[in-house]
């Protein structure tokens, strides 16, 4: 199980870590945490919230898996970086080395809601469909492939993200689609102040999610 494994590992690299859905946990139960996250809107973000927490165990770089030389951890995990887990990654392949302990390894399956509303915006604000390219069988396939095999634990959750303002959100959605332009962010808020929740003074966008827990032992414990 994930959580026997996570029992016996003290430090943990999160590559992609976003706004740390995996990192802040993480790093409230182990010694110390590094984040990868090379968006700068969500690094910064995921840097204020591990402040705001007095987490000073967390180290968050601004930068892309390969750009940074991080040294070992027990436990390297990745969750939704679709780039890194498909199959032929460079990452994929390396992470069995990178891990003293384990891997875990997060990826979306079909049938969940949409994250980030991309269905909805991508035709309103790109003109072009959201090919959804985040699919847990391929990335078992590249495992496969290499030789390891992982246990494998389906799971649904929600995946709230929190925004301490409207502004907060445009600037993320802006960054993530890469889109320009006032009249984008115009569309953009009104679109958001429909879809996101109200939440004292923030607001937060609301998520439910079927994805595929992916994990496996390093190291000696490897065997
Ligand atoms: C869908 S988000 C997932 C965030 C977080 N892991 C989670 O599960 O909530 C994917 C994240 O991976 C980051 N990312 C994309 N390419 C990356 C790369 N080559 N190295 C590290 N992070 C990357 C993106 O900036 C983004 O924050």
């Amino acid at each position: 199980m994930v959580a026997e494994l996570l029992m016996e590992c003290r430090t943990a690299l999160d590559v992609g870590a976003g706004f740390g859905a995996l990192a802040l946990p993480l790093a409230r139960r182990l010694a110390r945490v590094t984040a990868i996250e090379p968006a700068a809107a969500m690094a910064a973000a995921l840097r204020r919230a591990a402040a705001r927490e007095g987490l000073g165990n967390l180290t968050v770089h601004e930068a892309a898996w390969g750009d940074v030389d991080v040294g070992p951890h027990d436990l390297v995990v990745c969750a939704h970086v679709s780039s890194l887990l498909a199959p032929g990654s460079p990452f994929l392949a390396a992470v069995g080395r990178l891990a003293e302990r384990g891997v875990v390894l997060v990826r979306d399956l079909p049938g969940g809601q949409d994250k980030f509303f991309f269905g909805e915006l991508y035709p309103l604000l790109l003109g072009r469909p959201y090919a959804h390219g985040c699919d847990g069988r391929e990335t078992l396939e590249a495992l496969e492939r290499l030789g390891v095999a992982p246990t494998v634990t389906p799971i649904e959750y929600d995946s709230d993200q929190p925004f301490d303002s409207l502004e907060e959100a445009c600037d993320f959605w802006m960054e993530y689609m890469r889109l320009v332009g006032a009249g984008a962010r115009d569309s953009l808020r009104a679109f958001l102040a429909e879809r996101l929740a109200r939440d004292g003074e923030g607001w937060i966008a609301r998520f439910r999610k079927r994805a595929v827990v992916v994990h496996w032992r390093t190291g000696a414990a490897g065997g």
